[in-house]
């Protein structure tokens, strides 16, 4: 297996127009039709970083911030930020354009958490991230407390094993 990937080598893009059947009543986007679409862009970013078949493990916050009107051309924007052992974190940006009217708006941002498993779904070791930029250097450090913290929330680790989130309410 190999060792070590980039960010840059899982990065995958996925461009799709809004149509009726996409909306909800008032002409927009439903929110449940975009949370797909960040799934699908962010196991295939995992499926890249891994080589291997991918479940999703966790979705952290997502927050619409703008509408998606109807004609829309959306992009969706995935990387690994970190590997952990079988783990990996993906964050997803999201954005909307109205071509005509040259028009592009930050719609979301959310992190996801995808495991690579074996061929019976048992969790199995994938290639440790190395970054290249600083912005990837950045999501790499924060990805250790995102993760202790999403952990703690599925009850997965106890608060007090969580050292990087005590580390960000120490004062
Ligand atoms: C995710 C899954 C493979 C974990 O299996 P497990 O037997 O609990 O394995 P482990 O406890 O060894 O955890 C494996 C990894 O998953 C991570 N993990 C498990 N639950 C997690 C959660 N809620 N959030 C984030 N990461 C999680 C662990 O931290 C561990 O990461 P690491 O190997 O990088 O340290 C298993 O729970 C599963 O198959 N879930 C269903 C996935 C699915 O069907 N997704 C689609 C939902 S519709």
């Amino acid at each position: 297996m190999i060792k070590t990937k980039t960010p840059s080598e899982s990065l995958t893009t996925m461009t799709e127009m809004i149509f009726p059947n996409d909306t909800n009543t008032l002409g927009n986007l439903m929110g449940g039709n975009l949370m797909r679409l960040m799934d699908v862009v962010g196991a295939i970013c995992a499926q890249k970083h891994s080589n291997r078949i991918v479940v999703t493990a966790s979705v952290d916050n997502v927050s619409f911030k703008e509408p998606i009107p109807l004609g829309s051309v959306v992009t969706l924007q995935a990387k690994v930020t970190r590997a952990f052992s079988s783990s990996m974190e993906v964050v997803i940006d999201v954005w909307a354009e109205n071509i005509p009217a040259q028009e592009r708006v930050t719609t979301n941002k959310a992190f996801f958490t995808f495991v690579a498993v074996d061929q019976s779904g048992r969790p199995i070791d994938v290639p440790q991230t190395i970054t290249e930029t600083d912005e990837e250097k950045e999501l790499y450090d924060g990805a250790l407390r995102r993760r202790q913290l999403r952990l703690v929330l599925a009850g997965r680790m106890k608060p007090e094993e969580a050292v990087e989130l005590r580390t960000l309410f120490e004062v």
